[in-house]
């Protein structure tokens, strides 16, 4: 899949087929973390692959989905995410760890798209719980989870028109507002 096709078509995907993702998979993903760039090359993240069938379902209630969508909406057992990479921060005195954290993320997400999987940054999670359940040295701080499996979500993109809320329709089709193109670029001037 050529990059730019794996940008467009990536989408966050919260419902997933309950089969194991090959954890080959997850390590490519981790490694197109790694090389991600990195603000004076510090590198200041690390990663868990979590694939435990045990842990996966612990980890799930550390976590916050779609607060848009109402009445409040959480994936069911049918359909949970299979594997979930945690994200470390070793460092976070670094003033460009956040610009890290989001180069690195986009990196596995897209990564996870070329290999047809569907993904879900998380940053809405209960991060002392995951400390734990993942005996992660207070040295570390969790930053995010990103969430992991075999698609089974329709997500699809609309013009932003009055909001930016996601929706569901009848269909369970998610619709993501996105602004237009020409809403947001400018050629040599501002105006
Ligand atoms: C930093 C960040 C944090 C996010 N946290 C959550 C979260 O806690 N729960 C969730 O369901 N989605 C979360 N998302 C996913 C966003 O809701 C999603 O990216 C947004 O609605 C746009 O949809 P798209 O990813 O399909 O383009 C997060 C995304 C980002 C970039």
């Amino acid at each position: 899949m050529k990059v730019y096709d794996a940008i467009i078509s990536r989408r966050s995907i919260r419902r997933f087929y309950q089969k194991q993702v090959d954890p080959e998979i997850l390590k490519k993903c981790v490694n197109a973390g790694r090389l991600a760039p990195s603000a004076a090359n510090l590198q200041p993240l690390e990663y868990i692959i979590v694939i435990d069938k045990t842990l996966c379902a612990q980890l799930f209630e550390a976590l916050h989905w779609a607060a848009y969508i109402q009445p409040k909406w959480t994936p069911n057992e049918t359909e949970r995410p299979t594997a979930y990479i945690v994200v470390l921060v070793k460092d976070t005195q670094n003033p460009y760890y956040e610009r890290d954290v989001g180069f690195a993320t986009e990196n596995i997400v897209l990564a996870a798209e070329g290999e047809g999987l569907g993904s879900c940054i998380l940053c809405n999670i209960e991060r002392t719980k995951i400390q734990e359940l993942c005996n992660i040295p207070l040295t570390l701080a969790v930053d995010s989870v990103i969430a992991l499996g075999h698609k089974a979500e329709k997500s699809v993109v609309e013009d932003f028109k009055d909001s930016v809320k996601y929706w569901r329709d009848e269909k369970d089709v998610l619709h993501v507002p996105k602004r237009k193109l020409d809403d947001i670029i400018y050629i040599n001037k501002f105006q």
